[in-house]
């Protein structure tokens, strides 16, 4: 996703979305993250930092070459210093390519990288921490109201969730988000022994835009990232005289929340009960064009279920200042809900305030789980069969819907039309006798 940051089509579709409300000047907001070193280059020469129109997507742009090769090698390994939301720092005062390219090992032969591209290797412990990716994995939208800035809206806060679990400091984002394996870094020279390096996939949750854009072994690898995220059992289940009562435990094994990052991301419990006489109850049935049956949006948090057109969707949804549900990223001034399950270790005397659940009153809302109760009245034959998934989609067919009809909206609603927006995470059953 890195290096598609600026090609991705749902990015340049909710771009050019938020563009025909908020005006062209919010482009250099997202250029910060999605087009980082064209943005660098542009401000060393004084151009405009401008994404689309004439700007960097187009061929003839000076910046073009920059831009699509979205967030590179060059660019992470001269950031010098971190920051939040973009406000990372890279060394100026050398002209290029007279500059330092940092990473995590001590130069052993950093002479032949010298000679064959004018970097000198240096090593930043930054590398090894999690603050290194804070810089772009906090992220603070502008709220534009008539053409102006009113407030700073907290749209992703992976680092401050991370910041507040059980895996800070020993488990950064590098030990899940890089692979580690023995290997030369490097074909030259000859004689390089193996190290102990890390595989530069960052494979996240988001498959379908990696299939999209054919790059079909990442999309694998992150349904495989995804599918040990989270994990769905059925703890207990109570039967007796025309009702049954099933208790569902969800558990977030990522060092975030479950779902994280861009808010259309979001995760929906779908429970089936079957007996003889076929389907008694199911609440959280997805249909082909990922809308979910009875939810009425937002639907709202719950602790007991007990009737289909209640549905436990963990999502975190967007308000603007006169309190209507948004899904415009500029237009959000706060979250009308955010009920995405805590990663473990979360402690609420510590949150970051801009991490704490919103609409959320449940006793067994915990660090790292929840649960949810089932309560099904109605007369069965045994045997009965209960089945539940976890299911995630990374684009909701709200945000899908909310996209503007621009050309490159369009574009993209026809792009996803083929793609199947729902992927299974987990799954459990039981049979009872
Ligand atoms: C998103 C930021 C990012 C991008 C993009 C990136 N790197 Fe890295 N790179 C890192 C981090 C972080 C580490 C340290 C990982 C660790 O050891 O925990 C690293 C480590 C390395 C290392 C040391 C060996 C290893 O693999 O651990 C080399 C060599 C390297 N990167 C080269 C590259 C090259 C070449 C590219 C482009 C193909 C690239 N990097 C793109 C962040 C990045
Ligand atoms: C210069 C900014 C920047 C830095 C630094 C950065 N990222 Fe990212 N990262 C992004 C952007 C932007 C995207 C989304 C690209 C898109 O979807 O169009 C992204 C996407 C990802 C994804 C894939 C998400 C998905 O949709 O599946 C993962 C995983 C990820 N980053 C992890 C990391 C980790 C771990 C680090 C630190 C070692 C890091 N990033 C550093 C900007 C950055
Ligand atoms: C304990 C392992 C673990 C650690 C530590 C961890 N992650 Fe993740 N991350 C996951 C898993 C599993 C997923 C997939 C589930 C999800 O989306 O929440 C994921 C998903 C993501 C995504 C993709 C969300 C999407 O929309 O596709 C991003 C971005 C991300 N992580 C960034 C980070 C950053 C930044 C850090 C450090 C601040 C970090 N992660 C630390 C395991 C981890
Ligand atoms: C501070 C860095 C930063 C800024 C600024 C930023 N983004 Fe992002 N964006 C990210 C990261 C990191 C991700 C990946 C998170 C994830 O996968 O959940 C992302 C993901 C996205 C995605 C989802 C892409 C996908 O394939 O699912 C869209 C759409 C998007 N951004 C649009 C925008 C727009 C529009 C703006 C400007 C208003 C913007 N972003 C500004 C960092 C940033």
């Amino acid at each position: 996703m890195h290096s598609s940051s600026a090609k991705d089509p749902y990015f340049i579709a909710k771009l050019s979305s938020e563009v025909t409300f908020a005006g062209n000047f919010i482009e250099k907001e997202c250029a910060k993250c999605h087009t980082p070193k064209a943005t660098i280059e542009a401000k060393i020469e004084k151009k405009e930092v401008i994404i689309l129109s004439n700007g960097f997507l187009s061929e003839s742009n000076e910046f073009h070459r920059f831009a699509i090769s979205g967030i590179s090698c060059t660019l992470c390994h001269q950031i010098k210093r971190n920051g939040i939301s973009g406000n990372y720092s890279v060394d100026l005062n050398y002209r290029k390519p007279e500059r330092a390219i940092y990473g995590p090992f001590i130069p052993l032969y950093g002479i032949e990288m010298y000679r064959s591209s004018g970097y000198f290797p240096t090593r930043s412990e930054n590398f090894l921490k999690a603050d290194f990716c804070s810089s772009c994995h906090v992220v603070y939208t502008p709220t534009i109201e008539n053409g102006s800035v009113i407030s700073y809206f907290p749209e992703q806060t992976t680092f401050f969730e991370w910041h507040n679990s059980v895996y800070n400091p020993e488990k950064p984002c590098q030990s899940c988000h890089m692979k580690k394996e023995r290997f030369k870094i490097s074909t030259k020279p000859g004689n390089l022994f193996e190290r102990n390096a890390k595989h530069h996939h960052f494979s996240g949750a988001n498959s379908q835009i990696l299939s999209i854009l054919g790059k079909n072994e990442g999309a694998k690898r992150a349904e495989e990232v995804l599918k040990s995220s989270a994990k769905i059992r059925i703890k207990s289940l109570n039967i007796n005289e025309n009702e049954l009562e099933i208790v569902v435990e969800i558990e977030n094994k990522a060092g975030h929340k479950f779902p994280t990052g861009f808010p259309s991301r979001r995760a929906i419990v779908h429970l089936v009960v079957e007996d003889e006489g076929g389907i008694v109850f199911e609440s959280g049935k997805i249909l082909g064009d990922g809308r979910v049956v009875g939810e009425d949006y937002p639907e709202r948090h719950y602790e007991l279920i007990d009737s289909e057109d209640e549905v436990q969707i963990y999502e975190s949804v967007m308000m603007s200042r006169d309190g209507r549900v948004t899904f415009d990223l500029l237009k959000a001034y706060r979250y009308f809900k955010d009920n995405r399950i805590l990663p473990k270790g979360f402690s609420f005397l510590s949150a970051h305030p801009d991490t704490l659940p919103v609409g959320v009153e449940d006793d067994n809302f915990s660090p790292g789980s929840d649960k949810i109760t089932y309560l099904v009245k109605k007369s069965f034959k045994k045997p009965i069969k209960v089945k539940v998934e976890l299911l995630y989609q990374p684009i909701s067919f709200f945000f899908v819907e909310s996209l503007r009809e621009t050309k490159e909206g369009v574009e993209f609603r026809e792009l996803i039309k083929k793609t199947d927006l729902t992927t299974l995470v987990d799954s459990d059953e039981t049979i009872i006798q």
